[in-house]
């Protein structure tokens, strides 16, 4: 009876060992480097690693050695029959000359990941929200905001602006760069550069409330066309409501008061409240990188958002089933 009850125990564990494995393999790696800061980073990474590594050995060694040699009957009761000379050397010379090369080596990281190898001529402005991120482009006009997507080109460095309108946050894209802090009213200036165009994942490295594991986002690189296409497309007013056929949609954005929160531009001026969806059906992601943006998961989130992100600040929105398909037809034709 006990023994199967440990078997199941342990074949709960290696089970569970195995779907943690899985979700290591998804998890955006501060090591599998497509930046050239990050590069940087985790050179110094594995530097430290093999110094410390190197330590370790050392210092076990030595330590077995103490517990398997007998002491000398009459002599000095030393451990490994040390001298000052020994520990001089070993206590003392060795280690600070490790934590000098440390030291060296952290700051030249510093130093170097700190500025951008050439000047950005893009700024992206990030606004980090329990529990979402406000995208800006400011070069692009004020009028280009989006929400947990970020779109630069690649190749070539861009300025990030990073702001916070609640609580601190923290901007980390790890396959790309460190992070860094973003701290209600201060603007914290840093960089980004991907190497190749890619899909790199975000995330939020600094605790800042019931979701903030589930605060992600996607850092989308592009060809330089690609991104100017996108850039020019996300300028743009959506199409009219009445063209696209989805006017009773947008009757109930308003009366359901959607409007309050959200911004489309043209229908309401921007707020800082809840994303801005001007162009929401472009997006990848729902509920900050946490669900694919399909209509299944917008339906579910609109009906009960604290279902799938307890903590969230939107409120359920109970609506009849046909005007729940009007809005969902009309946040759809948000392209
Ligand atoms: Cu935002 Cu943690």
């Amino acid at each position: 009876m006990k023994s199967s009850a440990a078997r199941a125990r342990r074949v709960a564990l290696v089970l569970a060992a195995a779907v943690l494995a899985a979700g290591c393999a998804n998890a955006p790696s501060a090591l599998r480097t497509a930046g050239p800061a990050a590069g940087s980073i985790a050179v110094l990474w594995w530097i430290l690693l093999g110094l410390g590594t190197a330590v370790f050995v050392a210092v076990t060694g030595y330590l077995l050695l103490a517990a398997l040699r007998q002491p000398p009957p009459d002599g000095p009761r030393s451990l490994v029959g040390a001298d000052e000379r020994f520990i001089a050397m070993w206590g003392i010379a060795i280690p600070a000359v490790i934590l000098l090369v440390v030291l060296v080596l952290t700051i030249r990281t510093g130093a170097v990941t700190y500025r951008p190898p050439s000047e950005p001529e893009l700024t992206v402005e990030v606004i980090g929200h329990q529990f979402w991120w406000e995208v800006r482009y400011p070069d692009a006009g004020a009028t280009v905001v989006t929400a947990n997507e970020i779109h630069v080109p690649a190749g070539r460095p861009v300025r990030l602006v990073l702001e916070s309108a609640d609580v601190i946050h923290s901007f980390w894209v790890p396959e790309l760069h460190g992070k860094m802090d973003q701290i209600p009213g201060r603007s914290n200036v840093f960089w980004i550069e991907a190497d190749e165009p890619g899909e790199y994942r975000g995330i939020c490295a600094e605790f800042c409330g019931i979701q903030h594991a589930q605060m992600h986002f996607l850092l989308i690189a592009s060809p330089e066309d690609e991104f100017a296409t996108w850039l020019a497309a996300q300028a743009e007013e959506p199409e009219d409501a009445e063209a696209a056929g989805v006017a009773a949609g947008q009757e109930v954005f308003v009366q359901a008061n959607c409007i309050a929160c959200h911004a489309v531009r043209g229908l309401r001026e921007p707020t800082d409240v809840g994303p801005d969806l001007t162009h929401f059906a472009s997006r990848r992601t729902l509920a900050a990188g946490m669900q694919e943006n399909t209509r299944e998961n917008l339906r579910a989130w609109i009906r009960n958002p604290h279902q799938t992100k307890p903590g969230t600040r939107m409120p359920a929105t109970p609506l009849p089933d046909d005007e729940l398909e009007a809005l969902l037809d009309y946040l759809e034709a948000l392209r």
